[in-house]
């Protein structure tokens, strides 16, 4: 009998579990000749919650823009819940990316709508009737901690509080995976550590998340998976990592 088959754990996993995204060989290099992606071979399960920590410029942002299909990649395949993105034709992007919430380091909220209308404006291209849209707005925003200000305007919040409106407008449509680029970039230390408690939320509630990030204290004290790129590759890949393992040497 082989190791794998000895472990219930890991025959279940290898037996049960389908990756819900899925990278295979993946390369990029930007028409410049950067090259960001090298040979990349990636599996995330569903309800995983995955940081991808590196260097700047080691790769991650690139990495969730060919996820995204933001960018195409130069070679490999790219899979999200069996389906492959990298051929996919370009009128099928809009669907497929609003299978994800996504979010970046800037919260680019729109200075003329105020909290509610933000997110209601996320939810509004897939027609919902009136009594969804407004219980589906609430619940979104009472979820991110903002149930009390509903009726403010960007200029009149803080910079997490901005975030929490970026993160609800994210998962107003209930994406399965929610990916975010650097969310706590622009945020002092306690106020980050909100933002990654609400996604913690966000994922027990059986989202899959990956989270791009420079935040050591963060993955350090979240120990979930850790994936960290060096030069575009896969460098270490770890269940309950650290932003470095012990005894390495700081950036
Ligand atoms: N649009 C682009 N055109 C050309 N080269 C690019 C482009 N975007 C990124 N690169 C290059 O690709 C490599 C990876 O960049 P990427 O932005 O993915 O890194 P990163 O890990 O997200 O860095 P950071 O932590 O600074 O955000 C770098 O060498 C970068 O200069
Ligand atoms: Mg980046």
């Amino acid at each position: 009998m082989s190791a794998l088959a000895m472990n219930p754990q890991e025959t279940l996993s290898a037996s049960s579990l389908r990756p819900v995204i899925s990278f295979h060989g993946v390369g990029k290099t930007y028409p410049n000749g950067s090259v960001a992606l090298r040979d990349v071979d990636l599996a995330i399960y569903e309800k995983d919650f995955v940081f991808v920590v590196g260097a700047s410029g080691a790769g991650k942002s690139s990495l969730i823009r060919v996820l995204i299909r933001e960018e195409n990649v130069s070679s490999g395949r790219i899979f999200v819940e069996g389906q492959e993105i990298t051929r996919m034709p370009r009128r099928k992007l809009p669907r497929l990316r609003r299978r994800f919430g996504i979010v970046f380091q800037d919260y680019k909220l729109l200075p003329t709508l105020n909290v509610a209308q933000d997110v209601a404006f996320a939810l509004q291209v897939t027609r919902p009737g009136q009594k969804y849209l407004k219980d589906r707005v609430e619940e979104t925003l009472w979820i991110v901690g903002l149930e009390d200000k509903l009726r403010k305007y960007p200029d009149q919040l803080s910079g997490g509080e901005q975030q929490r409106v970026a993160i609800a407008r994210a998962l107003v449509h209930r994406p399965k995976i929610f990916i975010a680029d650097e969310p706590t970039g622009n945020l002092d230390p306690d106020t980050s550590w909100g933002i990654v408690q609400l996604l913690v939320k966000v994922n027990h509630s059986g989202t899959t998340v990956v989270m791009a990030t420079h935040n050591r204290e963060v993955v350090d004290l979240v120990r979930r998976r850790v994936i960290q790129i060096e030069n575009g590759r896969v460098a270490r890949d770890e269940v309950e990592g650290q932003y470095l393992r012990e005894g390495e040497a700081t950036l």
